[in-house]
């Protein structure tokens, strides 16, 4: 599907994101082991999410959907059922990778795969330390690639550093420990986000972060809990953050989206570029912050060096930070940014690849991006290469084009963000 973009000169409105796609997949996941049902309020309905609930149906979870909620049956921790067929987890990296600490933890056999993209990223990164939890697991590659094929076991505790920087390797082994008898430690010097802690928190489980960086975990723990209200998606939010940031007139308010520290990287940078932000009406949905925001046109955007401890808490926002680059003062460099090359495409070089499309000054390192600021693009046609984010950030900076840009590719969208062009439209004059 192809979309055509036209230049906007102001941005204004109210609007509510879908639910945060990591929070989300996550409420889905663990609500399927609690005890009793768990009414999940606001859940995202994309592509990526759906994945996790029919992965899950095969495992004999069931939902029934009323209103804007989602009541997910619990079965238990020991309740699952063997699948009597392969599970599928699309194009989702976050249903496969935390399935697979899930499946590690079940007394059946169950196969997991992936759409094209999926079935390139890399693997061992889990299969390796939950075969050390004694899970029997083996795939194309030495265990690398999908698709993968799961054996449980009574699992051991386990003592693990990450090794790379990523909340779905944390998460899997968070959740095949809930399945292991004694304590696991988890240490994290990335500081990657920690939905999946809070929410064990919040469902019951003995879970407890000790100093800045490791976390503890007994089991196994029975989760429970009635209600998980599912914030806006800050990833989602970028999109329009940097749009209603880079346009010179205009308001957005954008109400209760997620700001737990480990995503909010992308404000922190706007801001310390120039924009003006504002975050109002603090809340806390089941151990998540949340607030709204607002965002003001107009400001001068300067560029500026974004590396280290950061990079983790911005990761999915690279793509549109780069478009928010291109129109400010000076030149941005991104540095340490390795894993965006191995996300639903490989993000380094397809944002570079399409915004030279449209005579963007922007430069691939191995580990990041160079760009250059105060950027005069001009309309071009553009490839999503299968990647929402991509689309999105594509659509973002076709806002700021001399003339109209098309999206080829543009269904990505629906991983994430069904209906994103809508409310584009709806917004940008
Ligand atoms: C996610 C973690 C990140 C992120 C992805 C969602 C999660 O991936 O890029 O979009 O929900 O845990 P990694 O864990 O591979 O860094």
């Amino acid at each position: 599907m192809e979309i055509t973009i036209s230049p906007a000169e102001k941005i204004e409105g109210q609007i509510r994101m879908p639910g945060d796609k990591s929070i989300s997949h996550r409420a889905l996941l663990l609500s399927s082991l609690a005890d009793d049902m768990v009414e999940v309020e606001g859940l995202l309905k994309a592509a990526d999410t759906l994945s996790t609930m029919n992965c899950l149906k095969g495992l004999g979870v069931e939902f029934e959907e009323t209103g804007g909620s989602v009541k997910v049956k619990g079965k238990g921790l020991r309740g699952l059922t063997e699948p009597d067929d392969v599970l599928n987890a699309g194009n989702s990296g976050t249903t496969a990778r935390l399935l697979m600490g899930m499946l590690a933890g079940q007394p059946f056999f169950s196969t997991l795969t992936g759409d094209d993209s999926l079935r390139k990223r890399p693997m061992k990164r889990i299969t390796e330390p939950l075969q050390q939890m004694g899970a029997s697991i083996s795939g194309r590659q030495n265990s690398e690639l999908l698709p993968l094929a799961i054996r449980g076991y009574d699992l051991l505790p386990i003592s693990y550093t990450m090794s790379v920087p990523s909340a779905q390797v944390k998460s899997a082994l968070l959740i095949a420990s809930l399945y292991s008898r004694g304590t696991s430690e988890i240490i994290d010097y990335y500081n990657t986000r920690d939905h999946t802690e809070r929410m064990l928190h919040y469902l019951g489980a003995g879970i407890e972060r000790k100093g800045k960086y490791h976390i503890v975990m007994k089991g196994p723990a029975r989760l429970k809990g009635d209600k998980i209200r599912v914030p806006g998606d800050i990833s989602s939010a970028a999109f329009f953050i940097v749009a209603a940031a880079l346009v010179h007139r205009g308001e957005l308010y954008i109400e209760n989206v997620g700001i737990n520290p480990s995503r909010v990287g992308i404000l922190e940078v706007l801001k310390a570029m120039g924009a003006e932000i504002h975050i109002l009406n603090e809340k806390e949905y089941n151990c998540e912050p949340v607030a709204d925001l607002l965002v003001k046109g107009g400001a001068k955007l300067k560029g500026m060096e974004i590396s280290g401890e950061i990079i983790p808490r911005l990761i999915d926002e690279i793509p549109v930070l780069a478009v928010a680059a291109l129109f400010a003062e000076g030149e941005t460099v991104i540095k340490g940014a390795a894993e965006l090359r191995l996300k639903e495409s490989d993000r380094l070089k397809a944002i570079t690849l399409e915004l030279r499309k449209m005579g963007a000054g922007i430069k691939e390192l191995s580990d990041g991006l160079i760009i250059k600021g105060k950027a005069s693009l001009s309309g071009a046609r553009c490839e999503s290469h299968g990647d929402h984010r991509i689309a999105m950030a594509l659509a973002t900076a076709a806002l700021f084009a001399k003339s109209e840009s098309a999206i080829n590719g543009a269904e990505a969208v629906e991983v994430s963000f069904p209906g994103f062009f809508d409310l584009l439209n709806g917004l940008a004059y």
